[in-house]
Parts: structure tokens; C-alpha cells; sequence
């Protein structure tokens, strides 16, 4: 990445804040949507970190993200429950989702929560850990609706979204292992850079408009568009078909098809089914031992000095230790972005000014 500024992150939080307040959020809800998006930036992935925010008011100025709303129940099963999302901030709703998931676990040792017609949820990996925080295992099923971009094994063409899968394990004392990505083979947000680096994407990545493999990453920014493809063949898009079926049909949302093609690329509406396990319920007294011999044996395999092998998490983790220490890197593009993100939300040029030079003297 073009590492064009590092910036302080609690000040790049505060001026996130700020810009949704002048947007129009309450409080807790610029503070939540701060919180999450900052969370990513710290985690290493910055394609759902605040560079989202000029997306973000786009969505708003063209009338389907709705602030300050709630997500409401739908049904309620006992340890199964739906719920609306209603067009709000997927940053606000899904923690709203979550909570009750975590309330529900605690009360059945296990729960089931459906989340339908969310505006983006972000990086799923930080649902993931509010679960694990709580002492719990969850599993995350999501899908993008209506936003057709990876093609599914065989096809020539995009017919689904990047769709997200995510698992959590809580480790006594450590931070917990965690599997969360996009099942297509790089996320979108990488061909871009290399869009505007001029650069190759890996092979394996992209097919073209006719379908054919490509590495140039301009099929996904100039017409006629190509698509990317699943990561690990059949392997993946058997997981991203699943994503779809169990995030957007199981949830009450809708998957992706000609139906619930959306006209907007700022409107990204996610559903997410989340299974949640309380391990305390399972007869596994040593599980925490045998999590901790599993992961030693394996970080024994021989291996170059220079690159030490992680388990799942550890990657986020590395990334959070470095950024807390040293700032966090953005390129100049999204940076101005966001800059004129503020002043498209109502902040004044001198506040919006004073604020980007406070987040970019980076002496934590
Ligand atoms: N809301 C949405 O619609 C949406 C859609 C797609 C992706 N996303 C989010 O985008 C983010 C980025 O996705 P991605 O596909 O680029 O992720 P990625 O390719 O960076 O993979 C991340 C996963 O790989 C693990 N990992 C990384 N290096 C490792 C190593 N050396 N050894 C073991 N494990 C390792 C990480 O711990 C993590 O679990 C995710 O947080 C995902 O939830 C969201």
C-alpha cells in the first residue's frame, strides 16, 4: 500500500465522529460507526475502514442509508431470533443484533440471529469479537445483496458478492482465533489499489468480459466489466453459494438475483445469520489445552526466520500492536476522500482543515 500519511488514530476517530455528527447521526451512533471503522483500519484491513466514509454519505445523499434507526425484531423463537435491519447503519444494527445473539446464548447456551435489509456491516471479524469477548464461539454466514461481482465456478460472468464467511474460537488469556474473509480470491478493494498503481493482480484473481483469466485489474473499474472468481475453485464458491443461501435467504433478506439488483454501487445492504455457541455446554474440559497444543505443533513446522507461521487472528492482531504504536497508513487518495467527505456532510472548511492536520501529527 502507498503509505502517503499516517494518522493518529484516536484523532482520526474523533474527526470520523464529527463527520457524522454534521451528517446527521446522534451521538452513539457516530461513536459506534467510528468504533467499528476504526477497529478495521487497526486490524490491518483498511478496505472496510474509514476510507468507507465518502461511500457512506453517498448512500446517504442518495436516500438509502437511514440514520438513527434501529434494527427491530421480527421473531423472536427463544433462542432463534430475526430482525430487520431498516436501512440503518450496519455498524449500529448488527451490534444491536449481536448483543441480543450474546443475551440469547447466555440464556440457551446457544442462539441463532438473523439480520436482514442492513446497510453494510463492515468487517465481520469485529461481530466475530464482540461474540468472543463475551466468551462465545460464533459462526457468520454474510452476503452482499444485489451487488454482483465474483462469478460463480465455471461462469463467465458475476453473478453474486464478495460474500463474507467468519468463525471465532475464544482462548483463555490470548486473543482468540479468528477466520474472517471474502470468499472471492482478493477482495475488491485490492484490485482497485492495483487499479490505481497500474499494477497486476495475482493470477488466479480475475476473468475478463469474455470470461477468459486476466491480471489486469482494470475489468473490475472499466467497462465491459470482467469479475473475480471464488478463492480455491469449486471449494469456494460452494462456501460463497452458502454464504448467500444462509446469509440472505435464512435471514428474510434476499440473495442475490435479477429481483434485488441494486442501482446504486454506494448502497451496500448486507444480511447476516450468526450461529453463537457457549463452549462451557460442550463435555470438552481440555479444549482450551488442546487449542493451545494444536496451535504450538503447528507453529513447530519448519519455517524461513523472517516468516513466522500465525494462526488464524494472529495477522490482526500483528497489524494492531504495529498501528496502535505507529499510526495508521492511508493512502493520499483516500485520505482526500474523507477530507472532502466532511465538508460534503456539513462540517465547515476551517473546522475540516484543523481537524485533518490534528489527525496527521502523529506522535502517539
Ligand atoms: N461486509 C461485507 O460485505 C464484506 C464483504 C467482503 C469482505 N468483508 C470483510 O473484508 C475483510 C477482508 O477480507 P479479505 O478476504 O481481504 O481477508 P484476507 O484475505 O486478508 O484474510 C483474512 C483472514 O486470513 C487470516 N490470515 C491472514 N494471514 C494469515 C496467515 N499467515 N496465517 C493464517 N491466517 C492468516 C486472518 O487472520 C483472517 O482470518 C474481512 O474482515 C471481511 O469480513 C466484508
Amino acid at each position: 500500500m502507498d503509505t502517503g500519511f499516517r494518522l493518529h488514530p484516536q484523532r482520526l476517530h474523533h474527526f470520523i465522529e464529527k463527520i457524522l455528527h454534521y451528517a446527521g447521526s446522534e451521538p452513539q451512533e457516530a461513536r459506534l460507526v467510528a468504533d467499528h471503522l476504526l477497529a478495521a483500519n487497526l486490524a490491518g484491513h483498511d478496505s472496510h475502514g474509514v476510507g468507507m466514509i465518502p461511500s457512506y454519505v453517498r448512500s446517504l445523499e442518495q436516500g438509502y442509508l437511514q440514520l438513527n434507526r434501529h434494527a427491530s425484531v421480527v421473531k423472536d423463537m427463544g433462542a432463534v431470533v430475526t430482525l430487520n435491519g431498516n436501512q440503518a447503519f450496519g455498524q449500529v444494527a448488527a451490534h444491536e443484533a449481536i448483543s441480543l445473539g450474546i443475551e440469547k446464548a447466555r440464556q440457551h447456551g446457544l442462539a441463532a440471529v438473523a439480520l436482514h435489509n442492513s446497510h453494510h456491516i463492515g468487517r465481520i471479524g469485529y461481530w466475530a469479537e464482540q461474540c468472543a469477548a463475551a466468551g462465545f464461539i460464533s459462526i457468520h454466514f454474510v452476503n452482499v445483496v444485489g451487488d454482483p461481482m465474483v462469478a460463480p465456478f465455471g461462469g463467465k460472468d458475476s453473478r453474486f458478492g464478495t460474500n463474507p464467511f467468519c468463525v471465532v474460537f475464544p482462548r483463555e488469556g490470548q486473543s482468540p482465533l479468528l477466520l474472517d474473509y471474502a470468499t472471492s480470491a482478493i477482495a475488491f478493494g485490492k484490485t482497485r489499489v492495483a487499479y490505481h498503481k497500474g499494477e497486476p493482480v495475482p493470477d488466479g484473481c480475475l476473468i475478463d468480459a469474455q470470461g477468459l483469466p486476466t491480471n489486469d485489474p482494470a475489468v473490475m473499474h472499466r467497462s465491459p466489466l470482467g469479475a473475480l472468481v471464488t478463492f480455491a475453485q469449486h471449494k469456494g464458491y460452494a462456501l460463497a453459494a452458502l454464504c448467500e443461501i444462509m446469509g440472505g435467504a435464512l435471514s428474510g433478506g434476499q440473495t442475490t438475483h435479477q429481483g434485488s439488483l441494486q442501482a446504486s454501487v454506494d448502497a451496500i445492504f448486507n444480511c447476516m445469520t450468526t450461529i453463537i455457541l457457549n463452549p462451557d455446554m460442550f463435555a470438552a474440559p481440555d479444549m482450551q489445552q488442546q487449542t493451545q497444543a494444536f496451535v504450538e505443533w503447528v507453529k513447530q513446522s519448519p519455517h524461513s526466520n523472517d516468516e513466522p507461521i500465525l494462526v488464524p487472528g494472529e495477522w490482526e492482531e500483528n497489524n494492531r500492536r504495529l498501528r496502535k504504536a505507529q499510526g495508521i497508513p492511508l493512502d493520499p487518495g483516500s485520505w482526500q476522500g474523507i477530507c472532502a467527505a466532511a465538508v460534503r456532510a456539513g462540517m465547515p472548511q476551517d473546522e475540516a482543515d484543523r481537524l485533518q492536520a490534528d489527525c496527521e501529527q502523529v506522535t502517539l
